[in-house]
């Protein structure tokens, strides 16, 4: 475990009806409001009436974004960077899931900054300062509601780039697991597959000494399993949605990874296929995560068992760390299938024909990535044929 710091400052208010959370929130700040949601779920479900009633009862002067996209494009976080800046807006509050909320970072940092928001995405400047912006969030998966980080996709040159700023962390971000029962079946099983891929980017490490730490991520990981199986045969179970919402947000809000750094090599693998082919994150995190465990298990076979045997209880009787390991990622594969995630690239119709262009998005931020294996293009080539 290495020296740290730890400062997380997003206000958290879970749980059922914290909706009413939101007035004395709104009051810390000024009167112009940016509302920023998605294609249109949050007018279906009934959350859009519920947060304008607030918004007009706080008096506020109220400016909308919509139609933010499953892996928010550029262009529409310059939209809301021109109506902040235009309209002069004090405060942005985003209502969605993790797309909506990364939209509303980039929009944030845009606002207060003189670069174009690409250039802060890609780090060729840095974000100085970001409007203050909440959350209202709607599916559990990526962890966004509190942490400061955001992927955005640029469509004409079919990138897709993570980035954060000390500035981008919410200021609150309100979890009602009523908000997410709306969420349908496949969203709910891309949701759940990187709430687990969080905990395996953070677990594959060379560091010592991280014992609370593993059994932290492990809990998560265990938590999954358990319910995961059970949310997905009964979506609107308010017990099993809650569970699910406070592990994603535990998963990646830098509770359980002090002192030590995870891998990402996977996510950098997956967001460079949907950088080409636009599917969802969870989706492709649920082919690729168990092709990368295998193709890296050499590093460290000793942590493939401790996984294999402490989150899937595989037997280690007579059986090498590399064997158990293997079960391990089997049972992984097997149990993300179950709850009917996708475990190849042509279940999306990605074909041979596509690897090479994939493989060069997966190296224009740096030539290298991952930490536990540093990988190269060509581990990248390697990874996607396997799991054609
Ligand atoms: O757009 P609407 O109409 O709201 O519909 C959305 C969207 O179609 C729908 N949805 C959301 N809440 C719903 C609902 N439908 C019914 N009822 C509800 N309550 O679900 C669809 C997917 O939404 P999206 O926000 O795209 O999903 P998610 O939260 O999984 O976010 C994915 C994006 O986050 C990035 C991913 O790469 C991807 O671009 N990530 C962000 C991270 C971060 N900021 O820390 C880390 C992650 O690893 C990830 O890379
Ligand atoms: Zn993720």
């Amino acid at each position: 475990m290495r020296d740290f710091t730890f400062h997380n400052p997003t206000r958290l208010h879970f749980g059922t009806g914290q909706l009413k959370q939101l007035s004395s929130e709104l009051e810390k700040y000024g009167n112009k409001v940016l509302l920023v949601y998605g294609g249109g779920s949050i007018k279906r479900n009934g959350l859009y009436d519920q947060v304008i009633a607030i918004l007009k009862q706080e008096q506020k002067t109220v400016m909308e974004l919509s139609g933010v996209e499953p892996n928010p494009r550029v262009t529409t976080a310059r939209k809301g960077i021109d109506i902040c800046k235009t309209e002069k807006i004090d405060f942005i509050l985003a209502v969605g899931g993790g797309s909506t909320i990364d939209c509303v970072k980039a929009i944030a940092a845009g606002a207060k900054s003189e670069h174009d928001i690409w250039d802060i995405v890609t780090k060729k400047a840095a974000a100085t300062d970001a409007l203050p912006f909440g959350t209202i969030l709607t599916l559990a998966a990526t962890g966004s509601e509190m942490n400061s980080g955001s992927v955005i996709t640029n469509w004409e040159t079919k990138e897709k780039h993570g980035w954060g700023s000390p500035y981008t962390y919410p200021v609150f971000s309100i979890l009602d697991p009523e908000f997410t029962k709306t969420v349908p079946a496949d969203q709910t099983v891309y949701g759940i597959v990187d709430i687990m891929s969080h905990a395996f980017e953070h677990y594959f490490h060379h560091e010592t000494n991280t014992l609370l730490q593993d059994r932290m991520v492990e809990g998560i990981l265990q938590t999954m399993v358990e319910t995961a199986p059970k949310l997905v045969a009964d979506l609107k179970n308010e017990e099993y949605r809650a569970t699910v919402l406070y592990n994603g947000t535990m998963a990646l809000n830098g509770m359980v990874n002090m002192g030590y750094q995870g891998d990402w090599a996977t996510h950098n693998l997956e967001h460079a296929v949907s950088a080409v082919h636009d599917i969802p994150h969870g989706g492709g995190l649920a082919i690729l995560f168990p092709h990368w465990m295998e193709y890296v298990i050499d590093e460290n076979p000793a942590r493939a068992k401790q996984f294999a045997v402490r989150v899937f209880g595989i037997d280690p009787a007579d059986k090498t760390d590399k064997e158990i390991g293997l079960s391990g990622i089997q049972a992984l594969r097997s149990f993300w299938n179950q709850i009917g995630a996708p475990s190849r690239l042509t279940d999306y119709g990605i074909g041979e024909d596509s690897i090479e262009e994939m493989a060069d998005k997966t190296v224009t931020a740096s030539l290298a990535f991952g930490r536990f294996k540093q990988l190269t293009r060509e581990d990248a080539v390697a990874i996607y044929k396997a799991a054609l």
